[in-house]
Parts: structure tokens; sequence; C-alpha cells
């Protein structure tokens, strides 16, 4: 673990306790490293309409890129569970969008898991899918 990766945990967990989830209760918090150097956080923002839930990580990304940043470099994501909390299938999908080549998980108890975008969504439908 690199020591960008302590800072997004550290930001994820700050931003976590921002979360809204009055439905679920499972507070998330994530964080982004752009290329320049900023570190952006966001927390999970559920809805009384349950599919409109935006997820910690979709948060964190849409927050550094509507911010300018154009290469996102890492992904940070923290919630309390028995293991590292791993990305849901849409996070993944936006994921693999913007290239986060490195991918960190953790809980509050300090467990770490690290992954490849590679590992995290293999056989992605992404842009160069899209024949026009
Ligand atoms: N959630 C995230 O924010 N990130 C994940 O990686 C998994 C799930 C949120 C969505 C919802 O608000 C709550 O956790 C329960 O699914």
């Amino acid at each position: 673990m690199t020591e960008n990766d302590k800072k997004l945990i550290a930001e994820a967990k700050r931003v976590r306790e921002f979360a809204y989830c009055p439905y679920s209760k499972f507070a998330v918090g994530a964080a982004v490293l752009g290329a320049s150097g900023e570190i952006y956080g966001g927390c999970n923002i559920e809805n009384a309409s349950f599919s409109v839930t935006n997820c910690a990580e979709r948060t964190a990304i849409y927050n550094a890129v509507s911010a300018g940043e154009e290469d996102i470099l890492a992904i940070a994501v923290v919630a309390e569970g028995p293991e590292p909390v791993p990305p849901c299938g849409a996070c993944r999908q936006v994921i693999e969008e913007f290239r986060i080549p490195h991918i960190v998980m953790a809980n509050l108890a300090d467990e770490v898991k690290e992954m490849t975008l590679g590992e995290l969504l293999p056989g992605a439908f992404s842009a160069e899918n899209i024949i026009e």
C-alpha cells in the first residue's frame, strides 16, 4: 500500500461520516486521486426510490470529474464489515469508464485489499465495443 493509498483511505473514512443512508444504515465512503494530486471524497446518498441511490464510489468519481480532473489514478472505498467492501457492479462499470487502474478496499478494522482494473471487471464492456 502506497502513501497515497493511506491518504485515500483516510479521506474515504472522513467523508463516510456524511453518508446519507437512512434506509440501509450502511455508510460508505470513497476517495479518488486525480492526476493533479488532488483528492476527492464521496459518500453514498440514498433515496426513498431506492434505485436512485448513488454509491460512494460514483459520488467521489463524479466529484473529481466535475472539478476538471481528466485522469484518475486510484480509488479507495471504506465501509464497516467483516472484510474490505468491494465496489458494486454499477460502480465497477464507472471505474472502467474512467480507466482507474488501482482500486483499494478497506474496512474499519483497517483490513485492506488491492485490485487492478482488470481484476475488478474482467471482460468489461467499454468505449472500444461501440462501433460507429
Ligand atoms: N454502497 C456503496 O456506496 N458502495 C458500495 O461499494 C456498495 C454499496 C451503498 C449503496 C447503498 O446506499 C448501501 O451501500 C447499501 O447497499
